[in-house]
C-alpha cells in the first residue's frame, strides 16, 4: 500500500477524485496539508477521517520557514509518494533539495506549454488545437519537471475559457489517479529529474486514452 500525502489549497476536486479512486487501487492518501486552513479540500479530507492541517504563511518569518513546517507536519503520516492537487504555492528549492520523497503536480496545460497560471485562456487566444493536462514531477522550476503523463482533448471551436477549465478538469480527475496506480504498482518510477517506466527511461509522457494510461508507440 503506496502512502500518499496531497497539498490542496482550494475546492479539491481533485482531492474528491482522489478519494474515490483509492478505494480500487493499491495507494491511500493518509493526510491533506494546506497553505489555507480554511479550504474545502481540507474539510473533505476531515469529513474523510483523514489527517488535515493548514497552515497560515503570515505565520512564518519567510518562505523557507513556512515549507520547514509544512514538511515536518507531514513527516508523521510517512509519505511514500506527495501530491499537489490544486497546490498553489511555490515550493522553495532549499525545502525541494531535502525532500527525499517523490513529489507530483497536475497542472492544467500540456507542458511544456502554458506554465503558470491562466492556462485555458491562454490556449484558446494561442489558437491551440489541443488542450488538456499533465502530471509532472515538482522540481525547484515552476512547472517543470519530467511528465509523467498526459491528458489531452481537440479545442472547439465555441470553447470559453470556462468551458474548456471544466473539460480539462474532468481529464485531471481521471488521470491523476490512474498516474498514482501506475507510481504504486512500480512501472512508472520517479527520482528527481528522471522518470522510468517498466525499468526504461520514460522518453515521452504516458498518454490517457480509452480509459488508461499508455505508452506512446513512438516512445
Ligand atoms: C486544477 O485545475 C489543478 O490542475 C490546478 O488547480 C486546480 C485545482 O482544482 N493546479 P481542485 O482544487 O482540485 O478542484
Amino acid at each position: 500500500m503506496l502512502r500518499v500525502a496531497v497539498l490542496a489549497s482550494g475546492r479539491g476536486s481533485n482531492l474528491a477524485a482522489l478519494l474515490q479512486a483509492e478505494q480500487r487501487a493499491s495507494w491511500r492518501v493518509l493526510g491533506v496539508y494546506s497553505d489555507r486552513p480554511n479550504c474545502d479540500a481540507l474539510a473533505l479530507a476531515r469529513q474523510a477521517g483523514r489527517d488535515a492541517i493548514g497552515l497560515r504563511p503570515r505565520d512564518f518569518a519567510d518562505r523557507a520557514g513556512f515549507d520547514r513546517a509544512l514538511f515536518q507536519a507531514i513527516a508523521p503520516i510517512q509519505p511514500d509518494l506527495i501530491v499537489c492537487a490544486g497546490y498553489m504555492r511555490i515550493i522553495t528549492a532549499e525545502a525541494l533539495a531535502d525532500l527525499r520523497t517523490p513529489m507530483i503536480n497536475i497542472h492544467p496545460s500540456l507542458l511544456p506549454r502554458h506554465r503558470g497560471l491562466d492556462t485555458h485562456a491562454r490556449a484558446l487566444q494561442a489558437g491551440d488545437a489541443e488542450h488538456g493536462c499533465s502530471v509532472h514531477g515538482v522540481i525547484a522550476e515552476l512547472d517543470a519537471g519530467p511528465v509523467l503523463a498526459q491528458a489531452r482533448l481537440a479545442i472547439a471551436a465555441d470553447d470559453t475559457p470556462a468551458r474548456l477549465s471544466e473539460r480539462v478538469l474532468a481529464l485531471e480527475h481521471q488521470v491523476l489517479p490512474a498516474c498514482i496506480s501506475e507510481i504504486a504498482s512500480g512501472r512508472l518510477r520517479l527520482s528527481g529529474n528522471q522518470a522510468h517506466y517498466a525499468g526504461q527511461p520514460l522518453r515521452a509522457p504516458l498518454q490517457w486514452q480509452h480509459g488508461r494510461l499508455c505508452l506512446e508507440p513512438s516512445a
